[in-house]
């Protein structure tokens, strides 16, 4: 059998945005203390980051870093994180059970996103504060001078305002995990008045409402339906978390987790143009991914929760260093093929998280940083995905699965600019390697490189890069390619995720 695809080029769905290769750094666990952030260390930079984790965050590619939470920052104060370091306050994070000692904050933070070059987006606590201090960390963060707030910045050292424009309205409200958690009504209502006053203070910020905490929860769709009628008239996106696992060895359903992804994105589009209908409001609302990625929360229940309840409190315990396969990169790359798919809904998306923490980079403290499997199709997309995202026809045997129902086996999404086509491909067959034919339209010159993700030579669907062997899982030569006139075949290899660059009109 094979599959067939037609890249339709005429109908773009959506320019592809910068935002969507987002990423999100929080006070947890080893992603900042040891993560991006260790004095000691070798390649420590004179503000103590470590220059060999800042080089992989740049190759990792990176646009927008959501900071300084999740969970944590329901129970932050913000203040303690600014000022002489000496003056800082330890304080415990009861989100995860763990010693905060401030040391890096909203300036040090800012000063590594300069480096790294990339954007900050910024969550104020709904958890245990309210419209007072989210107002009053915007008016410290964006406001130019001459009041208590912004002077106290300057005095901090930093005289020009860092220029957030992207911030969210608090994390995972509607979880019962959560500090401070409510329910959708005292969200809606906490939520619009913050949002309100915010954009007094500072109009050109762009607000994210926090939507559920997965498509699983009870309240999912609900939950977004009540806190839009309340915030829709202020709010910009609001937000999805998707986190996905291989369940009891149910591999099928596992990779066919971004059609899981796609179905909370039309649930959720179709709340929001219901609500925004309903109220007359001639707006968009996007939605925002801010965290997603493949978290084994099944390990984390049975083990990683233990030392959080043992009653120790500790500065940066190792919490969530999930270690991640080649299939665990094959589901991150279809679920990037997912966000691009759905471009014209998704305003912003953010691979949950950056360093150590369920995370495309590990580092060991005063010890070696590495890629992790799930680095590669992240790093590979936000290179390549440039211009428009294409609609296109896919015509795919079917896998069953026990979650989702019979699944295409092939999945794909193309971008284009004038001179590129770029093709994503996957082959979600543990044991097919799958013949494709693409109808890419006319203009296709030459195919100027294909690489792919799939089990190394020796290795399993388990391989994984570890501190020990960093490298033994890397993208390949694709090399089953060949373009003829506008069509072009290729053969994905069984358990795959894949990425083809083609020239386009005669830019070879
Ligand atoms: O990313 C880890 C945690 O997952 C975040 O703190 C929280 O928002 C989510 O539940």
């Amino acid at each position: 059998m094979s599959a067939h695809i037609r890249v339709d080029r005429s109908t773009p769905i959506a320019p592809v945005a910068s935002r969507l290769f987002g990423s999100f750094v929080e006070h947890m666990g080893r992603s900042v203390y040891t993560g991006i952030y260790e004095p000691t260390h070798p390649t420590a930079l004179p503000n103590g980051f470590r220059a060999d984790v800042l080089e992989l965050v740049k190759e990792l590619g990176p646009s927008i870093i959501r900071y300084p939470g999740g969970n944590f920052v329901s129970g932050f104060r913000w203040e303690d994180s600014v000022g002489p370091r000496a003056e800082r306050p330890v304080r415990l994070d009861a989100a995860w059970h763990s010693v905060e000692t401030n040391e890096v904050g909203l300036h040090e933070f800012a000063e590594w996103a300069e480096l790294a070059g990339v954007e900050i987006m910024q969550a104020v606590n709904l958890g245990t504060r309210g419209l007072e201090d989210a107002a009053a960390l915007l008016e410290y963060t964006n406001h130019r001078g001459g009041t208590a707030l912004a002077e106290q910045r300057r005095a901090n050292g930093r005289d020009e305002p860092f220029g957030v424009t992207v911030w969210c309205l608090g994390n995972e409200m509607d979880g019962p995990w959560q500090i401070g958690h409510k329910t959708a009504e005292e969200y809606g209502r906490i939520a619009v008045e913050s949002g309100r006053l915010m954009k007094w203070i500072d109009p050109s910020i762009e607000l994210v409402a926090a939507g559920s905490s997965n498509s699983e929860m009870p309240s999912f769709g609900s939950w977004e339906r009540t806190v839009l009628e309340h915030s829709a008239e202020v709010v910009d996106h609001i937000s999805l978390h998707a986190y996905f696992e291989e369940r009891d060895g149910d591999a099928a359903s596992f990779l066919a987790s971004a059609v899981e992804l796609d179905r909370a994105i039309a649930t959720m589009a179709s709340v929001i143009d219901e609500t925004l209908a309903a109220q007359g409001l001639d707006k968009t609302i996007g939605i925002s991914v801010d965290e997603w990625n493949v978290w084994y929360l099944e390990r984390f229940n049975a083990v990683d929760k233990e030392p959080l309840l043992t009653g120790v409190w500790a500065e940066h315990p190792r919490i969530i260093e999930d270690e991640y396969s080649v299939t665990d990169a094959v589901v991150v790359g279809s679920l990037l093929i997912s966000l691009l798919r759905n471009s014209d809904r998704v305003s912003m998306a953010n691979l949950a998280q950056l360093v150590n923490v369920i995370a495309p980079i590990r580092s060991e403290p005063n010890g070696p940083a590495w890629r992790q499997t799930t680095f590669y199709p992240f790093s590979l997309t936000a290179a390549a995905a440039r211009g428009d995202v294409l609609s296109m026809k896919i015509d795919s045997e079917q896998v069953p699965t026990s979650r989702s129902g019979d699944v295409d086996q092939i999945d794909a999404v193309a971008t284009a600019t004038e001179d590129e086509l770029v093709l994503f491909l996957v082959n979600r067959s543990l044991e097919r390697a799958e013949p494709v034919t693409i109808d890419v339209g006319d203009g296709t010159t030459a195919v100027r490189s294909a690489s792919t993700i799939t089990p190394p030579v020796g290795g399993t669907r388990f391989t994984a890069n570890t501190a020990d062997r960093p490298e033994a899982v890397t993208p390949m030569p694709l090399t089953t390619v060949a373009l003829e006139g506008s069509t072009l075949t290729v053969e994905l290899p069984a358990l795959s995720w894949s990425v083809i660059r083609l020239s386009l009109a005669g830019q070879a």
